[in-house]
């Protein structure tokens, strides 16, 4: 086809940037088992690391003896606390300002905490080891229930702090208590419920669980003794922060460590934190001379790494008899576990729970969050996420629908009445955020037509009369949630990691033939970012997505960023890679005019290249552009094209949904059957339609998982009872429900392509929805709140304590 003759039409689709379904191009490797894991890098020599775990949750350590496991063939070396010691390392900061044991230090704290590193030459001499080395244990009281922790009488936990009155985020109230922080107008919350007509308080938990990525967190670590320096490859959600940790803590210089995250099986906040084995691993590779991998597996990855959630929230609603809310009134008590390694910004130590006035115009609010210590294994990480805001979109979207009940109203019309209306963007909340842009009444309502939520409702109340009756044994419910999430972490004016300001970055270099390679400081464990981020380039360079090579995870060459988590990529990163982009273009436009012989303010954009106005012939495309910017360029300009964008967001995105369940229960069993789930999204321009409704599907998939069984339960021994998978729900496609997506677009006002965040908010706001469902379905027989996880087990506890079972 000649090149003249191609339409517009032609040249647009030919570029497949924004707003196509552009085919993942990452999946041409992994459906041919060509990824490239942490697993799949081996080195020659390279040993292999494993821990000796303590079977109790809170005991102290009275010896450790090594001499047998050293005997074991293949055993080259045990650490203990003792000879982490030597080099400053055996307790490491933590992301919250804690400190943290990296091998335990005359006491252990939770179930499988790290005791001994054992390195070998196999995986299978490791194990060996470990099960050679002999630990003497002295059995102390244990604390599981965090309503205890602060008690008089409770044991102490943790006894390096124990007289310390001040923690990282202010006074302490017990031994066992982290920080209190609280956020909003106490005293004008307190008068608006003085006032009001009508209350509701409820104690609404979201149990412990786990992000549980397919691939479990690795490292490699290699020390070149010669040249002093460190290399890790490792599953790393943020590569740079990692590197920056390790040489402030190591003190080898940052540019003698180079950490790479190669490809990812999942991370959902699980990589992000900084690991014992980490450190066990480069010290054992200093120490031996040989590199040193450490794999955990699933057992290890569920007990120990990051859990999830854990917060125990006392909501309270204030409203008039009409159903106009007035005041918002929350207490937290966040269970942490035996260290504060919560993956959150510094300045938020629960992170932006605040976000829990969700889409209502609440004139007032307050906010009170208590941290405990347990015998529990430590993290609180934004399990797909954005920072404990499905903590706070759960809360309030139960609390609104309970509101509801007790006023005799449907969920939707309260919502109707409450939401922030279109005109009120931007719109600063009771608690503290600006919301960007948002337009909750045109997405609830195409939500309601949809569905035909009017007929769903009658569909209820017939069965409801049917059960009545005693002619059916199923009951129905609709589960309403409409969500706000916060993403894109952050400004750094108010955002950072251990100090390390939250921006993010993208480096462009386009080569004279008019092809070129992206790099970002974001790492994608899955999101598809191979494929997005071309399509940006693309749109906003008019070069094919395909001539576009996207390099993320390397620290050498990619430039310094904060990584991907909390939806933050297309926030953060997305934004950088407009504006490097953007630099390109304007440097573009001044080759064009000097090739077309014209000012460049005569010339306009114009899909792929630059035009003279009003003489549409005289076009020089971003091919012909490259090869003259590198073989021509104007007299007095630099050769080349390339930019970088380090982007500071100047406010988060505020991506929202309304979400539908329809669900029916057997009362005599338990058993639950989604029949409908319908999810609209909004996250403002969408970059890639397809890898959105993947996002949308994989979240609401976790979001299942978590409200109708996913848990990490102890019992009252502090023994994990859901450990592994025969225990810890990990739905597959036979239980995983039908998913119907939609969407409306409301750009963010304040990004360069006006788009906000997506991989968080179908968890963010599946789980109420699924819960929602659940207590809709079981309202009408005079219950006000069930506690998740609502497997078969506890659905037909709750029917029976509700008198449907005889
Ligand atoms: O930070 P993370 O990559 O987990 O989340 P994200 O920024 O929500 O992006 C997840 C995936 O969805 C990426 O491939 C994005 O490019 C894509 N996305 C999109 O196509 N359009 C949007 N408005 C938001 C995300």
């Amino acid at each position: 086809m000649n090149e003249m003759t191609v339409t517009r039409e032609q040249r647009e689709a030919k570029l497949e940037g924004m707003g196509c379904k552009r085919k993942r191009v990452e999946d041409i490797r992994f459906t041919q088992g060509k990824g490239n894991y942490v697993d799949d890098v081996k080195l020659p020599g390279m040993l292999h690391g494993d821990f000796v775990r303590s079977p109790y949750p809170h005991a102290r350590i009275k010896s450790i003896d090594k001499d047998k496991a050293l005997k074991v063939p293949g055993v080259l070396a045990v650490l203990t606390a003792e000879d982490l010691k030597g080099v400053n390392l055996a307790w490491m900061p933590t992301l919250a300002g804690d400190v943290q044991m990296v091998l335990a230090d005359g006491k252990v704290l939770f179930q499988n905490q790290e005791v001994a590193f054992v390195v070998a030459t196999d995986r299978y001499a490791a194990d060996d080891g470990i099960n050679a080395v002999e630990v003497e244990y002295e059995a102390l009281p244990v604390l599981i229930d965090p309503f205890h922790s602060m008690d008089p009488d409770a044991p102490v936990l943790r006894e390096d702090i124990k007289d310390k009155k001040d923690g990282a985020h202010g006074p302490r109230k017990h031994p066992n208590h982290i920080f209190e922080w609280t956020v909003g107008d106490k005293d004008l919350t307190d008068a608006a419920f003085r006032k009001a007509e009508v209350t509701i308080k409820e104690l609404i938990s979201y149990h412990r669980t786990h992000p549980s990525p397919l691939e479990t967190c690795q490292c490699l670590c290699s020390f070149d003794k010669v040249k002093g320096e460190l290399t890790i490859w490792g599953t790393f959600q943020a590569p740079h922060v990692i590197r920056t940790v390790v040489a402030l803590i190591s003190k080898i210089p940052e540019h003698k460590i180079h950490v790479i995250s190669p490809d990812i099986g999942g991370g959902f906040g699980n990589k992000v934190g900084a690991y014992p084995g980490y450190i066990c691993s480069a010290v054992a590779s200093i120490v031996t001379g040989k590199p040193v991998k450490w794999v955990e597996d699933r057992i290890e990855n569920l007990t120990s790494t990051s859990f999830a959630r854990d917060y125990h929230m006392t909501a309270e609603i204030a409203a008039t008899k009409e159903g106009k809310v007035t005041g918002l009134r929350v207490h937290v008590l966040a269970d942490h576990g035996a260290f504060d390694a919560c993956a959150d910004p510094s300045k938020w130590p629960a992170g932006f729970f605040n976000i829990v006035t969700g889409s209502y115009d609440f004139p007032t609010a307050h906010l009170a969050v208590d941290g405990v210590y347990t015998n529990k294994a430590p993290g609180g990480v934004a399990y797909r996420c954005s920072f404990r805001v499905t903590e706070a979109a759960y809360c309030i979207e139960r609390a609104m629908d309970i509101l509801a009940q007790k006023l005799g109203m449907d969920p939707v019309e309260l919502r109707l009445k409450n939401f922030i209306r279109p005109e009120q963007f931007p719109y600063h909340s009771a608690l503290g955020w600006e919301y960007d842009s948002g337009d909750y009444h045109t997405a609830m309502k195409k939500m309601m037509e949809t569905v035909d939520y009017a007929g769903l409702r009658r569909e209820q109340a017939e069965k409801r009369d049917a059960f009545k009756r005693g002619e059916t044994r199923e009951i129905m419910g609709l589960g309403v949630s409409f969500f706000t999430e916060i993403v894109g972490a952050g400004p750094s004016k108010n955002c950072d990691i251990l100090g390390i300001a939250m921006f993010d970055s993208c480096e462009i270099r386009l080569h004279p033939t008019g092809s070129g390679i992206a790099r970002m400081g974001t790492k994608s464990q899955g999101q598809g970012h191979e494929t997005t981020w071309a399509q940006i380039i693309a749109t906003e360079l008019g070069i094919p997505a395909d001539d576009i090579t996207v390099e993320e995870g390397n620290t050498d060459t990619a430039p310094y960023g904060l990584g991907t988590y909390g939806s933050r990529s297309t926030p953060v990163a997305g934004a950088a890679i407009a504006m490097a982009a953007r630099k390109i273009r304007a440097k573009a436009q001044m080759i064009a005019a000097y090739m077309l012989e014209i000012h460049e303010d005569d010339l306009e954009w114009d899909i792929d290249g630059f035009r003279v106005k009003g003489l549409p012939e005289k076009f020089k495309s971003m091919k012909d552009i490259c090869w003259a910017a590198y073989n021509a360029p104007p007299p007095g300009l630099e050769p080349g094209l390339e930019a970088v964008s380090y982007y500071d967001p100047p406010n988060m995105t505020y991506p929202f949904g309304a979400y539908l369940c329809v669900m029916d229960i057997d009362v005599d069993t338990g058993v639950y059957k989604v029949r409908r789930f319908y999810a609209l999204d909004d996250c403002g321009t969408r970059i890639n339609p397809m890898i959105i409704e993947g996002q949308v599907h994989g979240g609401l998939t976790e979001a299942f998982a978590i409200a109708m069984g996913q848990e990490i339960r102890y019992d009252n021994d502090g023994n994990v009872v859901t450990g592994s998978f025969m225990d810890f729900f990990m739905p597959t496609a036979v239980e995983t429900p039908h998913w119907e997506t939609d969407f409306t677009v409301t750009p963010s006002p304040h990004h360069p392509i006006g788009a906000k965040g997506v991989g968080e908010s179908p968890n963010v706001g599946g789980v109420p929805a699924f819960s929602n469902a659940v207590n809709d379905a079981f309202s009408f027989l005079g219950s006000t709140h069930i506690q998740m996880p609502h497997d078969f087990w506890r659905n037909w506890q709750a029917a029976k304590r509700l008198g449907a079972i005889a």
